[in-house]
């Protein structure tokens, strides 16, 4: 069963596909397109359907990636169908939470920038109402977190196979 991402952020179009296509050019550097799966979803509907954010897709194709994707809202089902899931910043955060009152998923659900090791920021700022700079800080932030994030798995997959025997 390949380990499954879930990227949340605010409307889809920015940070969450960001975290998802920059995660997918490293699982597929590290030969693990099989082992592991990504997707992103929006915790609001304002953008469903739309594809990454054009500022976004620019900074990206900067450095030679080509983001791809069409939003979708989160819902409670994702909870069961992913095996973590990402948030970007605390509103993220809550309005994920929220949908699972009684905790049974809270430990499937972590802020994404536990997971850098070259910043120190807490939460990936919303680039959306700023300029260019704040999108190129984004994927700087965010290639971060991902490479800490694809570390963690392979470390905890590899304890849970040798767990499990
Ligand atoms: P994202 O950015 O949450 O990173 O996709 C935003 C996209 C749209 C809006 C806000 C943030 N908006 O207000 O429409």
């Amino acid at each position: 069963m390949p380990y499954k991402l879930l990227f949340v952020c605010l409307g889809n179009i920015c940070r969450s596909p960001a975290a998802e296509n920059i995660m997918n050019h490293l699982i597929a550097e590290a030969d693990l397109s099989e082992q592991i799966i990504c997707e992103s979803a929006g915790t609001a509907s304002y953008h469903v359907g739309n594809p990454p954010d054009r500022r976004m897709v620019a900074a990206a194709s900067q450095r030679g990636m080509k983001f791809l994707g069409e939003a979708r809202q989160f819902q409670k089902i994702d909870f069961e169908q992913f095996d973590l899931i990402l948030a970007m910043d605390g509103e993220n955060y809550r309005d994920i939470i929220s949908l699972d009152p009684a905790g049974k998923y809270r430990d499937k659900v972590r802020m994404m920038c536990d997971f850098c090791t070259q910043h120190k920021d807490k939460e990936v700022p919303d680039p959306y109402y700023g300029g260019s700079d704040g999108f190129n800080y984004v994927i700087d932030l965010l290639s971060d977190a991902c490479q800490g994030l694809l570390q963690y798995i392979i470390n905890n997959q590899a304890s849970n196979s040798r767990a499990k025997g």
